[in-house]
């Protein structure tokens, strides 16, 4: 693994931390730097004697709360910066009184009490996971969100296999997708959200039973995997990456789904045909991607939708009463495209409670469109959507397609170029 990101700058820190008060002792410092250098060298994995590494001479409930001691500990002395002294009560063995630590009795052994959840949402701390966190196994709840952890999560989070909801969204974690998440068995809600986690969405992460799945603002780069349409799950937000390549037409197999966001991404190629199953979709946003092609045999399907969102796009042709008029409809953005047509129900401001964009198209007779100059090569063009994705790039129409000459038997009835 590079080290690159991965919190190396931290030596520097530390030293020019050491320096000021409230700081970490330089003991503390050069503690935390080697084992960090340690844990991105060698395969983070957690080596079976590794708990007996601190001397606990301290006595504890049961050998699990010894264990989460450990952890915790470990986890304390991984952290330099604290600006609400969260952790500052991490001291002695009643791990369960600790800020953000939530015991409950064991699943497999209610006589016991246990670490089954860490909560420091908001706690603005800089730091590391340490390996040593693998040893929280009965924790089902683990969320870090908006904090300034760095570095990669550590491959001792498999044994964590109660993992039921895991949020680290908000932080400075980096590296591929952490691809431990994979390894629960009984996760079902993962926020890895507003990272820089970079690379391929491994497509079995779609095979998990979640209920909400939450990607966005990182830095993805890879097509959809196609067993999104296995996905169970009801939420799904790939906004602000990068993926490339089409929606998969899979999704119509995605009966679970309330809500997919695509918002801002490098997607192309004309909408599925199976996007239209989705009738059971409430909010849909496409937005800030390239789509072309036309809509009205896709989004016409969805019967429930609330929110529809598909503006900056490259979207043409009709935006039809049968879309317009869908009955839960309220919001409808679909401005800064190339439509050159819309139904009168379409028009903003024509139906009370309702809020539709129409602006930025091609549209004659309305306010703020594009220029004749910039629409005519694009409202021309002939777009396949029967191939797959509307040509062999998703990117663009097909370019051999376009005759500029049929542009009137397209219907085009905008301004002309000048
Ligand atoms: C942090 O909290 C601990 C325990 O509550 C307290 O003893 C310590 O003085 C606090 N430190 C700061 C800097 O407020
Ligand atoms: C949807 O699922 C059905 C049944 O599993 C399968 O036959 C079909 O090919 C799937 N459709 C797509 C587009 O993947
Ligand atoms: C919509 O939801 C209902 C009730 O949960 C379900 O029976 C149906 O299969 C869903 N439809 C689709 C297309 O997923
Ligand atoms: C709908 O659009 C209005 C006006 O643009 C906006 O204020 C509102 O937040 C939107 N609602 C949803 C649910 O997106
Ligand atoms: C474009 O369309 C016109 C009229 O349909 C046809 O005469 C012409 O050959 C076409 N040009 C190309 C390059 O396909």
């Amino acid at each position: 693994m590079s080290a690159s990101g991965v919190c190396l700058p931290l030596v520097v820190i530390l030293l020019a931390l050491a320096r000021v008060s409230h700081a970490l002792t330089s003991d503390q410092a050069s503690f935390i730097a080697h084992r960090q250098l340690l844990s991105l060298k060698e395969n983070d994995d957690l080596p079976a004697d590794f708990e007996y590494e601190i001397d606990v001479t301290v006595t504890f409930a049961n050998r699990r709360l010894k264990r989460a001691y450990v952890a915790l500990q470990t986890w304390k002395k991984a952290i330099y910066s604290d600006p609400f002294n969260t952790t500052g009560n991490w001291d002695g063995p009643n791990v369960c009184e600790y800020t953000g630590v939530f015991c409950a009795p064991a699943l497999d052994d209610p006589s016991l009490d246990v670490v089954a959840g860490v909560d420091l949402n908001h706690a603005d701390i800089a730091g590391y996971l340490p390996t040593e966190l693998g040893l929280l196994t009965d924790v089902a709840l683990f969320h870090v969100n908006s904090n300034r952890f760095c570095g990669v999560i550590p491959k001792s989070f498999s044994k964590l296999i109660l993992m039921h909801e895991f949020d680290i969204s908000n932080n400075r974690f980096v590296g591929g997708f952490p691809k431990v998440v994979l390894t629960w068995p009984a996760v079902k809600f993962i926020d890895i959200r507003y990272n820089d986690f970079e690379g391929k969405l491994p497509p079995e992460l779609f095979l998990k039973e979640l209920d909400a799945i939450f990607l966005n603002n990182n830095r993805f780069t890879s097509t959809i995997p196609d067993t999104v349409g296995k996905s169970t799950a009801s939420v799904v937000v790939f906004a602000y990456n990068k993926f490339t390549g089409c929606i998969p037409r899979t999704i119509g197999n995605m009966t679970n789904l309330n809500e997919i966001i695509f918002l801002n991404n490098h997607l192309g190629g004309c909408f599925p045909d199976e996007l239209g199953l989705l009738e059971n979709m409430t909010i849909f946003d496409a937005s800030h991607n390239s789509f072309f092609g036309g809509i009205t045999t896709t989004l016409t399907g969805l019967k429930n939708v609330e929110v529809l969102e598909i503006a900056n796009n490259k979207l043409t042709g009709l935006v039809s009463e049968s879309i317009c008029s869908l009955p839960k409809l309220i919001n409808f953005t679909f401005s800064d495209n190339y439509f050159n047509a819309e139904d009168k129900s379409c028009v903003p401001s024509q139906t009370e409670g309702k809020f539709f964009g129409d602006s930025g198209n091609c549209l004659p007779n309305r306010p703020g469109q594009k220029s004749g100059m910039e629409c005519y090569p694009v409202v021309s063009r002939q777009v396949d959507c029967s191939k797959s994705c509307g040509g062999d790039s998703c990117l663009e129409p097909p370019s051999a397609n376009t005759n500029t000459s049929t542009s009137s038997s397209q219907g085009y009835t905008g301004r002309q170029p000048t």
